[in-house]
């Protein structure tokens, strides 16, 4: 059974943890270093297992060291992994440096995620067989639209996070049914700084739109409808890295179980406030039982 299979990318992160990010030219000592599995495919994987989703992943990790700790932390947490390929050549890799404020910048290298542009046979009938495929921006743009036409073939609800920003194709929208951008995406898919002004005009694409909006939490519109604004809790945030992928598959499990957007939104924003107060992308992401406990609190 499967509820929320995950087209995307895998990373292994290397984390430098510095009291301030180094400016071009500098050079700054940093604290600590970690490698802790990433890739904004993997941490929707891992967030939705966690939360409680049966979640397979489609992607691919190299044949090195790397891949084989992405894949079986995929697996320690709950992912099905036989849609995952293994390729020649390195790993995908994201180059972090997170600062005192949690706060990061990223710099990715690709590696195996690039050899994801198209499905292989198989993987449209896992998508066919799921709830909802979750969709990012950190593989080729053919493999993205394919499944997305894949899923919209067979009323999958396809959720896309346009992340890292990059222009869409507009048959990709046409196949999307919940867009979840953060506001710097959403600013950049629009030219409009105001989150509910960018929102409304997204919904021009697509029928539901959620904008991510940090601290602050997360806006709501889909069409015909009043925007809703639904708050997070306040936390003090040691790394922010992978909190939107944190949100997006906890969103998923939510609205797979049915509940209504806001409480969904509620829920998807207590699994993201725990996974800030930790370090790491996936390491830091709630399992069903701390999302309930926050839920409630
Ligand atoms: O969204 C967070 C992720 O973006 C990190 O885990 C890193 O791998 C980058 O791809
Ligand atoms: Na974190």
């Amino acid at each position: 059974m499967t509820d929320i299979v995950v087209l995307g990318s895998t990373n292994m992160d290397l984390v430098a943890y510095v009291e301030k990010a180094p400016q071009r030219g500098e050079t700054v000592t940093g604290r600590e270093f970690r490698t802790i599995p990433g890739g904004k495919g993997a941490n929707q994987a891992i967030a939705a297992a966690r939360a409680g989703g049966a979640v397979s992943m489609i992607g691919a990790v190299g044949n090195d060291a790397f891949g084989s700790r992405l894949r079986s932390c995929l697996e320690t947490s709950g992912v099905d992994t036989g849609h995952l390929r293994t390729t020649e050549g390195p790993s995908g890799t994201a180059h972090i440096v997170v600062d005192d404020e949690g706060g990061n910048a990223i710099v990715v290298v690709p590696g195996a995620n690039g050899t994801v542009d198209h499905l292989l046979p198989g993987d449209e009938s896992l998508i066919a067989s799921a709830g909802s495929l979750l969709l990012q921006l950190e593989i080729p743009l053919a493999a993205v639209v394919a499944g997305a036409r894949a899923a919209r073939a067979h009323g999958v609800r396809t959720i896309l996070t346009p992340a890292p920003a990059r222009p869409l194709p507009p048959d990709l929208l046409d196949a999307t049914d919940l867009l979840l951008p953060n506001e710097h995406e959403a600013a950049a898919l629009t030219g409009l700084t105001d989150p509910r002004q960018a929102a409304t005009a997204l919904l021009e694409r697509v029928p539901e739109v959620v904008v991510t909006l940090g601290a602050a939490g997360s806006l709501y519109a889909a069409r015909g409808a009043e925007p809703l604004t639904v708050p997070a809790p306040r936390v003090t945030a040691v790394d922010s890295t992978g909190a939107g992928d944190t949100f997006a598959g906890a969103l998923a499990v939510a609205l797979g179980e049915g509940r209504p957007v806001r409480a969904a939104l509620e829920w998807a924003a207590a699994a993201a406030s725990l996974s800030v107060q930790r370090p790491g992308a996936s390491a830091s992401m709630p399992h069903r039982s701390e999302i309930e406990a926050r839920y409630a609190s």
